[in-house]
């Protein structure tokens, strides 16, 4: 499949503004690449290599019927491309501040019209969206609506879903209200976030301790301009040996 794609990429394929992606190692067998070069509906805009990270934390999903939720619709390409990877029985459900983008709705695609970063609209995505598998915030990408979004919408993500944030360099960006390790900025408080994985061990309870975060939460990914933050149910966890001594 990897020669088929650089067959593509080299004869050219219809991209729009931008040259069409090279193939990473990751998308020999990653669909949304091959969807992505031979884009058959709306305009779609992400970097090169998200479709690896997609495909990386998103595979098991598909055709398990999932909940997908992403804020930011803009043309509506990215929503198509959703239904085509996961399959029948996926429900899209697309967030925009732009009322326009309700004319994407269909049977299987709901999209919901509000401002990501009011929490007051994110507690009626709850309860608009009851399910939820995965989210993607690909909307405003200024740090307070990320942080908003994060703390409104990750607690009420499925137990084993996924949370993906992108565009992330909107947190090294003063006009977004980030800045290079700017306090306050979603990368610094997702790093934040990084100690409450292991706060199993933590030995001053009165600076850590585990909390809703730790006991839901199975693995973070920082990727460049993406964090994956995996659920899962999680307790202290296991830890014993096995095989023989040598001293
Ligand atoms: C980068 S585009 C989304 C691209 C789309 N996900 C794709 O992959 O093709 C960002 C979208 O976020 C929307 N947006 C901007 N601010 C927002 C906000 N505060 N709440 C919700 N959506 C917002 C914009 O209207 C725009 O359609």
């Amino acid at each position: 499949m990897l020669g088929k794609l650089l067959t593509r990429f080299l004869r050219g394929a219809p991209a729009p503004a931008a040259p069409a992606p090279a193939p990473a190692p990751g998308d020999a067998d990653n669909p949304l690449f091959e969807y992505f070069l031979d884009n058959p509906g709306r305009l779609i805009d992400k970097w090169h290599h998200y479709l690896e990270v997609y495909h990386r934390h998103f595979a098991r999903f598909r055709g398990k019927s999932p909940v997908i939720v992403e804020i930011g619709v803009w043309q509506g390409g990215s929503l198509q491309m959703w239904h085509d990877y996961f399959g029948a029985g996926c429900r899209v459900v697309g967030i925009d501040i732009d009322p326009r983008c309700l004319e994407f709705a269909d049977a299987n695609t709901t999209i919901l019209i509000g401002d990501q970063g009011s929490r007051e609209f994110l507690a009626t995505v709850r309860e608009q969206v009851p399910r939820i598998d995965i989210l993607i915030d690909d909307g405003g990408h200024f740090v307070a609506q990320q942080i908003a979004t994060f703390e409104e919408l990750y607690p009420h993500i499925q137990p084993n879903g996924v949370f993906l944030c992108e565009d992330m360099h909107s947190s090294l960006w003063r006009r977004f209200g980030g800045g290079v390790r700017h306090e306050g900025s979603f990368l610094e408080y997702s790093k934040a976030l990084i100690d409450s994985l292991s706060a199993w061990h933590s030995e001053e309870p009165e600076l850590l301790s585990v909390n809703r975060f730790t006991e839901s939460t199975f693995s973070m990914h920082f990727y460049n301009s993406v964090l994956v933050i995996e659920k899962r149910p999680m307790a202290y966890p296991g830890h014993s040996r096995s095989g023989a001594r040598a001293f």
